[in-house]
């Protein structure tokens, strides 16, 4: 998960970083109020997930707390890349002498850790490495023994900071070298880190992306989720620990395991071409179990989104067997239909592997009348895309 600057620099804070928090608004009027508290001059920055923002116009100087609200209006609102902006983070305007860059990644080439730095901050970092690569050291760090006090010292002489701020530079990437490790960061990054006329060393930008893998250790990592930046239905299977991504086409999938339910996206969209352009509507991969209340939450799940017209359902058997499988959607339909929504979309269902035959008879005896048994992938995609069409409205001439 990617953090905005507000949350990286709430991070920096904890590990000892020195940054300025600032304050999030979310209106121009909040804006001008903490400009008030903070004394002006002050910076209002856009809070979006993607970099290069003062270029686009998203960070601006306010001289008072009534261009601290003329700037956030302007801000607010803003399509930077793609990205929409609703919040701004105002913090005072930092006295910039100069501005270096500093970062710690995961070097996946090399297997290893990675920190990176640069007097030549403030600017893109590929301008950097382009232009003047040896103007940026790269200098692995052992992830066991992680970055000690010696080789922060190093980094810092290799990458020709000033003598006179290396000692805070040091501490910084020490410091860094706790968000990334203790944080469970994939990539923690300060572009720039300013040095100030009376030579602090202050990170005035933050990216960090957090490792989603070790959340179980971060509960408190809970408050940096953005229910705003997230699709509502995905929300909800996240709620029920399904595996769901949305995406704009008409035949809801379902499937078990992940390179199942890819290749099953793959034959949709290619039985879709002979059918006017039906594509999926979703990846959902409801794993390993295959009870009628997974099945069930898959069905609801995959049947409110409103595009959906046909459902595809493709399991092939393994250590679950296809005999529950089937029981699964028998179950999951009588329950569905107990919630009070019950399906009337048509279903079309490809049973393989362990026990098929049993898990087919099942279907066929249960008489469902929304759902029909194919017994190829291909076949049964082929019969999903026909159904989504023909389901589409009649285009009046
Ligand atoms: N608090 C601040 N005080 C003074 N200048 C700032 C402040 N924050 C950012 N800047 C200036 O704006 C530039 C861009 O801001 P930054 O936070 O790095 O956004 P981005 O990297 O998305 O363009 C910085 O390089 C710095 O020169
Ligand atoms: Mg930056």
């Amino acid at each position: 998960m990617d953090l905005y600057e507000y949350q990286a620099k709430q991070l920096f804070a904890h590990y000892g970083v020195p940054t300025q928090l600032g304050e999030v608004a979310t209106t121009p009027a909040e804006a001008r109020a903490a400009a008030e508290r903070f004394g002006c001059p002050v910076v209002v920055k856009a809070q979006v997930k993607i970099g290069g923002r003062g270029k686009a116009g998203g960070v601006r100087l306010a001289a008072d707390p009534a261009a601290a609200y003329t700037v956030a209006s302007e801000i607010l609102g803003l399509d930077i890349r793609g990205h929409i902006v609703h919040r701004v983070l105002i913090t005072p305007a930092e006295q910039i002498a100069e501005e270096y860059y500093v970062s710690f990644l995961v070097d996946r080439a090399e297997r290893g850790l990675l920190c990176m730095a640069s007097v030549s901050g403030g600017i893109d970092i590929e301008q950097v490495a382009a232009e003047t690569p040896e103007r940026l050291v790269r200098v692995p760090v052992d992830a066991i023994s992680g970055l000690t006090d010696a080789q922060a010292a190093e980094i810092c002489a290799a990458a020709d900071f000033p003598v006179a701020v290396r000692p805070a530079v040091a501490d910084v990437l020490l410091a860094l070298w706790q968000v990334f490790t203790a944080g469970d960061a994939l990539l923690v990054e300060v572009n720039p880190l300013v040095r100030t006329p009376d030579d602090r060393i202050v990170a005035l930008d933050g990216k960090v992306t957090l490792d989603d893998n070790a959340f179980f250790r971060h509960p408190d990592y809970a408050q940096f989720e953005d229910p705003t930046a997230t699709d509502p239905l995905e929300q909800a299977a996240a709620e029920r620990d399904l595996n769901y991504v949305k995406l704009d086409g008409e035949v809801g999938v379902i499937g078990n395991g992940a390179g199942l339910v890819m290749s099953t996206l793959d034959v949709v969209a290619y039985a879709g071409e002979r059918f006017g352009g039906v594509r999926p509507a979703n990846f959902l991969d409801i794993g390993g179990g295959a009870s009628a209340k997974v099945m069930a939450d898959g069905l609801e799940i995959v049947l409110s989104d409103p595009d959906v017209t046909c459902v595809l359902v493709n399991v092939f058997g393994g250590i679950t067997a296809c005999d529950a499988v089937a029981d699964g959607i028998v179950g999951a339909l009588a329950m569905l239909a107990d919630r009070g929504t019950p399906v009337t979309r048509p279903i079309v269902v490809r049973l393989d592997g362990n026990n098929a035959a049993a898990g087919r008879r099942i279907l066929a005896e249960a008489n469902l009348p929304t759902v029909e048994l194919i017994e190829t992938m291909d076949a049964a995609a082929a019969r999903a895309a026909e159904l989504a069409y023909h389901a589409r409205p009649a285009t009046s001439a």
